[in-house]
């Protein structure tokens, strides 16, 4: 079994390391991988614009952090918050909060810092990965579910929404949710998301509000 294991972990480094946004995030300093998919979200979508307030929930590392923080300018700012603190990334217009997406006082904790609702939200949430897929998808769109029902709270009318889904049985009834909160909504998969992955993104425009 620890073979296996130790096999499967090499394989996963082995990948990693040949990886081009691996790479590519490495040698322009992001954080993550994870930041590429958002800068190809944003190069179609256009969904922040300089000035804006940004809330990413599920920051950590940081890779869409530094992605918002180029995009609202010196104007913007963006609120990062995770289970994980964050290592500062020394961007003046990003701050980033310890906080979780359950947490039952999470609006007001966020509205202390920010001081109003936010034009964007981000959430980029994954859990802990059980590697039983039923497991967690179900525990992936619970987490898709919370951030939804933040939102009327959240997210000022008109505003936008970029929300990693995992596919499987409950997708559909979340895609359903977005689609009847806002004008606007896309299904996509970035090229930076691996094929392998079951992950893919909604991003949506014109937020109607409560
Ligand atoms: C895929 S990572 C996000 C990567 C990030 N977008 C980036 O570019 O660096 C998913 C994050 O969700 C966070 N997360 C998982 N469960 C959470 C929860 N209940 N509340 C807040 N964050 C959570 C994890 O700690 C993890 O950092």
């Amino acid at each position: 079994m620890e073979a296996l294991e130790l096999k499967s972990k090499r394989r996963w480094l082995h990948e990693r390391r040949n990886d081009p946004y691996f790479i590519l995030s490495k040698k322009e300093g992001y954080r993550s991988r994870a930041s590429f998919k958002l800068k190809q979200i944003i190069g179609k979508y256009r969904i922040i614009k300089p000035g804006d307030n940004v809330l990413d929930i599920g920051c950590a590392p940081g890779g869409w952090l530094q992605v918002a923080s180029q995009h609202v300018g010196n104007s913007g700012m963006v609120l990062g918050v995770d289970l994980k603190p964050v290592e500062d990334l020394e961007l003046e217009n990003v701050k980033t909060c310890v906080l979780n997406v359950f947490d039952e006082d999470f609006t007001n904790k966020v509205m202390r810092i920010s001081g109003g609702k936010f034009d964007v939200v981000l959430s980029d949430l994954s859990p802990n990965m059980s590697g039983i897929y039923e497991i967690d998808h179900a525990r992936q769109i619970e987490m898709v579910e919370r951030v939804i029902s933040l939102l009327k709270d959240l997210l000022r009318k008109g505003g936008c929404l970029v929300i990693k889904i995992f596919e499987g049985q409950y997708a559909r009834r979340v895609d359903r949710k977005v689609f009847r909160m806002f004008k606007f909504v896309k299904r996509v998969k970035p090229k930076a998301s691996r094929k392998s992955s079951s992950e893919y993104y909604l991003v949506a425009r014109f937020f109607k509000g409560s």
